[in-house]
């Protein structure tokens, strides 16, 4: 478990050891391909996709950068960056830690396709927003340990978005006998006024928040437990929190699913294949009502290591993860 590929290291402290013959059911989707990331380059832990102007999808990796798929003949290009520091010669391709102030470290994307924005969350440098041409972003929020999830509530412009503590960085996530606590936050921005607030403290770890189509509440993941809460954004409940589900694996991003009212979640777990623990990334569909209805298992194709969203688009699922050179499409 001491290796860094095993990260979040959170993973190991917190899962007990299930049986590989848990829950998880094949076979729902017939076919695989993958997106793969130019040559050197790793960790598509994201996935936006532009809609019809913009297309993609955009993914961000390790070294910095946000990429753009512009088909299989000409694959992942260049499209922004979140560090005005970053120079390509320093960082294209690296993977090295500390690295990451200067590089910067984005891990979350949402467009906004009204306005044409895509909307990022660096663990450095917090809050940022990128043209249509792409290029350096510009910085909206700053001064987070550790952000890590986005989403835009398509009806008021809002900002959810996540810093997974007050304490630890990214960086100090991957050093051995690292040790998580509960110092996370659901935080919001609103536009017009650049005003953030904080509407949950206290969560244990990181992960990516989600608003529901209808803007009534943001789901939000706990990746060091196995907890996705609802907070409430109008009604009797307005600003409080629920616990909506437990989920086998530990949660990482929550995104909205093609059919209003479901959702995809990326969850990690740990299985037993003697004599070694292994981690079973997979994909759980459920509704508003915290109903379980699709569980899809990932290790066949993305082996033991930890995946951190599905997207659903045109029927077929995306799923990224900070620790391949690709993003996985299944489809039908
Ligand atoms: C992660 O995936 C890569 C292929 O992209 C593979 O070489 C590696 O063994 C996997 N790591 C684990 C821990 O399964």
């Amino acid at each position: 478990m001491a290796s860094p590929q095993m990260q979040p290291s959170m993973l190991s402290i917190l899962v007990t050891f299930l049986c590989i013959s848990g829950t998880f059911v094949f076979g729902q989707y017939a076919n695989f391909n993958k997106l793969e990331l130019p040559q050197g380059v790793t960790g598509p832990g994201s996935v936006t996709f532009g809609g019809l102007l913009a297309s993609g999808p955009f993914t961000t990796v390790t070294d910095g950068r946000i990429m753009k798929w512009l088909g299989p003949t000409l694959g992942f290009v260049d499209f922004a960056y979140t560090s005005p520091t970053r120079t390509k010669q320093y960082c294209d391709g690296t993977t090295d830690p500390d690295k990451g102030p200067t590089c910067g470290r984005p891990l979350a994307l949402s467009y906004h396709p009204v306005t044409g924005l895509l909307y990022i969350v660096d663990a450095y440098l917090g809050l940022l927003v990128v043209g249509p041409l792409g290029g350096c972003a510009t910085q909206l929020a700053g001064g987070f340990k550790f952000a890590n999830g986005l989403d835009i509530d398509l009806l008021t412009g809002h900002i959810y978005f996540s810093d997974a503590s007050l304490t630890y960085t990214i960086r100090d996530a991957t050093q051995p006998g690292f040790i998580p606590d509960s110092t996370g936050r659901l935080l919001r921005y609103e536009p017009l006024t650049g005003h953030v607030s904080v509407l949950l403290s206290g969560l244990s770890g990181g992960g990516g928040p989600v608003v529901s189509s209808d803007g009534t509440f943001v789901l939000v993941p706990e990746l060091g437990s196995t907890r996705i809460s609802k907070y409430w954004l109008v009604g009797p409940k307005e600003n409080t929190a629920e616990v909506l589900l437990n989920t086998n694996g530990n949660p990482n991003k929550i995104k909205r699913g093609e059919t209003p009212g479901e959702f995809w979640v990326a969850t990690s777990r740990v299985g037993y294949m003697p004599p070694t623990p292994v981690i079973l990334p997979e994909g759980v569909r459920f509704n508003s009502d915290g109903d379980v209805l699709e569980t899809v298992g990932f290790v066949t194709e993305f082996s033991s290591n930890v995946t951190s969203l599905v997207v659903q688009h045109e029927g077929k699922l995306y799923v990224g993860s900070h620790f391949t050179n690709f993003i996985g499409v299944y489809y039908n």
